[in-house]
């Protein structure tokens, strides 16, 4: 984590590496906006700007060397696009931007100036300032050896200074900027398993990470199932998928309890966590099977979430879950045609093995129920047909509770993280109706296939309150197609902040 620092001086009384300002399209024109800028520095600004044809447009942005009027070594003026279009979102790819640049010309100490608010408080710049910049520098670069990281030239951020900024705000903004912290080291962890190759990232090793979690605070218990305690409970749906696997599968459950002894309420978040899915028997082509270590998502979104709770604090009991096993094919993989019976009793005709995800989620619902929380949000890496509808930067959406789901949106809409809700249609139950079995597990055709799965999981719910999130588009990034510069290729750990930021509106006494 980088060292945020509130100062009330003036640009022109600190010193760093690097300055950076952001500017407008509209209005005055760019030196103008530059308050700080006078004389020959103003100049300059004037010359350069015209010269590179810089008028502030989005995703632009000039660099000026200034050591020899300011107390910096760069200036770089980020472009903005239009003032009125300023939200929590832009200042997000500000800070990103920013520290993308600052890496590039090795400028270990920045200095944000920043004046303009538009419709946003100072809390909300600075959390999503810091969360821009915090996420803006990571990267998975752990299997590159020492000479190729090198030529990469990354200088570490050290240090990042808020100027201008009154001191009477600076007490109220602390909290702010270590929950934002916070909100970016939960995605970051989420990021680092699903970047993990399914090799390491094993079933064990997923409950290595929930153990070691668990072992570092007192306020969360760890529960878990190996196959045998698993199949003693009845989840032979779960079972029947880990099957094909050399692997030990695990059932996992986290539980955390608020230090105060009084959670406002009790919730559970699920996540779905198929360390690697070949498909099964019902093999994937290689394209497709390229990039399914990301199938642990959900799981990996779940633990995610544990690694900050016992620093946010908040208010609510929550029950992690997460069934941790491979999709593979072999002698004693589930075969199409095969018939399992789910933790509720419900028989399933397994019809695709490589619709694997909402049969181990089905046990995993179950079991979550039995816990009987107020509610339950999932996480699943669910359907391809999830991205043929929304595409790779957003999330599919289901929900039986409306109030429910309008607050999680709300908070997700505060991170930037996009959701859309698609229904769950009475009539397409139909669809997965088996002739030998209570349902099977895949409808005869393509068609809807986002809304089948999550009609299938819904037997599973017995009507608690529920949001269904079928991140399978957001939760990687493996094409050119990436315009958030806060996200880089690999596990975006898409939701840990939505899902935070939820929490804590429901744990904060004034909602
Ligand atoms: N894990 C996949 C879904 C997926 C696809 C996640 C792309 C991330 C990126 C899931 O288990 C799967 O294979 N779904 C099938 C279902 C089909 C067989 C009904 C799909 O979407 O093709
Ligand atoms: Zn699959
Ligand atoms: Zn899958």
């Amino acid at each position: 984590m980088m060292k945020f620092i509130l100062s009330e001086k003036p640009v022109s009384e600190l010193k760093a590496n690097l300055l950076v300002v952001p500017v407008w399209e509209n209005g005055s024109t760019i030196p103008d906006q530059i308050t700080f800028a006078h004389g020959d520095l103003k100049k300059m600004i004037v010359e350069t700007s015209k010269e590179e044809k810089f008028t502030g447009e989005l995703e632009k942005s000039l660099f000026l060397p200034v050591s020899h009027v300011l107390p910096y070594q760069r200036l770089l003026l980020i472009g903005m696009g239009k003032q009125k279009d300023w939200d929590k979102e832009r200042v997000r790819r500000f800070g990103a931007w920013a520290i993308k640049a600052a890496e590039k010309v090795s400028a270990p100490k920045i200095v944000f100036a920043l004046d303009y608010f538009g419709e946003l408080d100072i809390q909300q710049i600075t959390h999503a300032l810091v969360e821009g910049a915090e996420l803006g520098c990571y990267r998975f670069l752990k299997y590159k050896s020492a000479e190729k990281v090198e030529k990469l030239h990354l200088t570490p951020i050290e240090e990042i200074v808020l100027a201008g900024i009154p001191q009477k705000e600076h007490e109220d903004l602390v909290p702010h900027i270590r929950r934002a912290q916070l909100f970016a080291k939960a995605t970051m962890f989420s990021r680092d398993l699903i970047n993990e190759p399914a090799s390491e990232m094993t079933p064990g090793r997923l409950l290595h990470v929930a153990q070691e979690i668990a072992l570092k605070s007192d306020e969360i218990q760890l529960t878990y199932f190996d196959k045998d305690q698993a199949r003693e409970r009845g989840m032979n749906a779960f079972l029947a998928i880990a099957a094909g696997s050399s692997r030990e599968p695990y059932f996992v459950h986290l539980h955390y309890s608020p230090r105060s002894g009084q959670p406002r309420q009790k919730i559970a978040v699920v996540g779905k966590g198929i360390t690697f899915d070949s498909g099964g028997l019902s093999l994937k082509p290689t394209e497709a099977m390229v990039d399914m270590k990301i199938d642990m998502s959900g799981a990996a979104n779940v633990l995610g979430i544990f690694s900050v709770l016992c620093e946010l604090q908040p208010e609510i009991e929550i029950d992690g879950i997460f069934p941790a096993c491979e999709n593979m094919p072999s002698g004693n993989a589930v075969k199409p045609g095969d018939v399992v019976r789910a933790m509720n009793g419900k028989s399933i005709e397994i019809v695709n093995t490589d619709a694997e995800g909402r049969v181990v989620l089905a046990d995993a619902l179950c079991y979550t129920v039995t816990l009987d929380p107020a509610f339950i949000i999932d996480f699943a890496t669910l359907t391809g047909a999830s991205m043929i509808s929304l595409g790779e930067e957003i999330s599919a959406a289901f929900t039986n509770s409306r109030e429910l789901y309008q607050n999680f949106l709300h908070a997700a809409d505060e991170e930037g993280e996009k959701f859309w809700e698609l229904p769950l249609v009475e009539d397409y139950k139909k669809k997965l109706e088996s002739q030998i079995a209570d349902m099977k597990n895949v409808a005869d055709n393509r068609w809807g296939g986002a809304i089948t799965a999550a009609l299938f999981m819904q037997e599973f719910i017995s009507e608690k309150p529920w949001i269904h999130l079928d991140i399978a588009g957001p939760s990687g990034v493996w094409t050119q197609f990436n315009v958030v510069p806060y996200i880089s290729q690999g596990g975006t750990g898409f939701g840990v902040r939505s899902f935070l930021n939820f929490l804590e509106k429901i744990s904060s006494p004034t909602v």
